[in-house]
């Protein structure tokens, strides 16, 4: 049972190219959801702290009926655009459509002096941003947001360390910057979604027993070239794992249905045990995946990834 009419006939699909993307591991994902979700293809409370792309979020939505929802994410870029399309889908819509059609009829070198403005033109907005009170100015960014998304060099979203947007142009043919029937099915997506730029502990507050929680944080680095974990410029390091560790603890304890992915670190080093002693007790599953965002193709390969649950 889906919630409205379009998503019958085609399912929301992630707006944003995110690193750390979870389309592949959607199955493994769904066959470890609690029976009585299976059972009754409801979910009553969702709530997920690392949200990103939202694959696994608009893969429920579709599929289950997903009463209420709370994503956090801490890149408020990314919150941001997902409140614009919430709030103004077709502000947005139109908004994307010109930028698309500027942006198409133009030479590849145009096409490349283009990106770098609206590049530089959305970096240099970020002094005068109110990221707290939700504003006209939103549309404008989060629109800029998607068009370097669909643009930029592999599909990253990578920003420095003064918080600039610095991805280098990508050629692609015919890339599509608005994908205006999908805008519209993650707006219906997003009803009875709560969104919040927030640290993962602040998802704290909407757990409560019985809610199904999907925990995705950012990879503990492969390798130290990796740069995994720069979706914004604070990183996620060991520590951050450790902290995430005694928030399951502290959910598990509230009775809530918590199901956690994450690197193996066992790939590289099959004596690496950091995880399994940090979720001893909990079962772990080592399930095979793909990752696709990695900028050497030559380091793109079949690896494992960790499932974790407390049920
Ligand atoms: C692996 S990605 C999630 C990918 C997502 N499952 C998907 O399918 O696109 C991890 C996300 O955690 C966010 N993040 C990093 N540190 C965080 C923190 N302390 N609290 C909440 N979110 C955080 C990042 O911005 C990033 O979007």
């Amino acid at each position: 049972m889906v919630n409205n009419e379009l998503s019958k006939f085609k399912p929301a699909k992630p707006f944003l190219k995110w690193a750390g993307g979870k389309t592949q591991l959607i199955f493994q994902l769904e066959s470890r959801l609690p029976d009585y979700v299976l059972d009754s293809k409801v979910i009553e409370r969702y709530v997920e702290p690392f949200v990103g792309g939202g694959a696994i979020f608009f893969f429920l939505k579709s599929n289950y009926l997903v009463k209420n929802s709370f994503l956090l994410d801490v890149n408020p870029e990314l919150i941001m655009a997902y409140k614009v399309i919430q709030k103004d889908h077709l502000k947005i819509s139109s908004l994307l459509n010109e930028i698309e059609y500027e942006h198409l009829q133009k030479s590849e070198d145009s096409r490349k002096r283009n990106y770098y403005f609206i590049r530089d033109a959305y970096n240099e907005q970020l002094a005068q941003i109110d990221y707290d009170v939700y504003n006209e100015q939103w549309i404008q960014r989060a629109a800029y947001l998607i068009f370097l998304n669909k643009t930029c060099y592999n599909g990253l979203f990578r920003l420095n360390r003064n918080g600039k947007f610095n991805v280098p142009f990508g050629r692609y043919r015919n890339p599509s910057i608005c994908d205006e029937v999908n805008i519209k099915l993650v707006h219906q997506a997003l009803k009875n979604t709560k969104l919040l730029c927030a640290d993962f502990s602040r998802a704290g507050e909407f757990i409560e027993k019985d809610s199904l929680v999907y925990l995705d944080p950012p990879y503990r680095p492969l390798s130290s070239t990796s740069y995994f974990t720069n979706y914004s410029r604070q990183g996620f390091d060991e520590q951050d794992q450790i902290k995430l560790a005694q928030f399951f603890k502290k959910m598990d304890k509230k009775g809530s249905h918590l199901i956690l992915s994450n690197s193996d670190p066992k790939n590289r080093d099959p004596n690496d045990d950091f995880f399994d002693r940090l979720y001893s007790g909990y079962k772990i599953e080592r399930v095979p995946a793909k990752r696709n965002i990695n900028a050497n193709p030559n380091k793109r390969g079949p690896i494992n990834e960790l499932i974790v649950r407390n049920y």
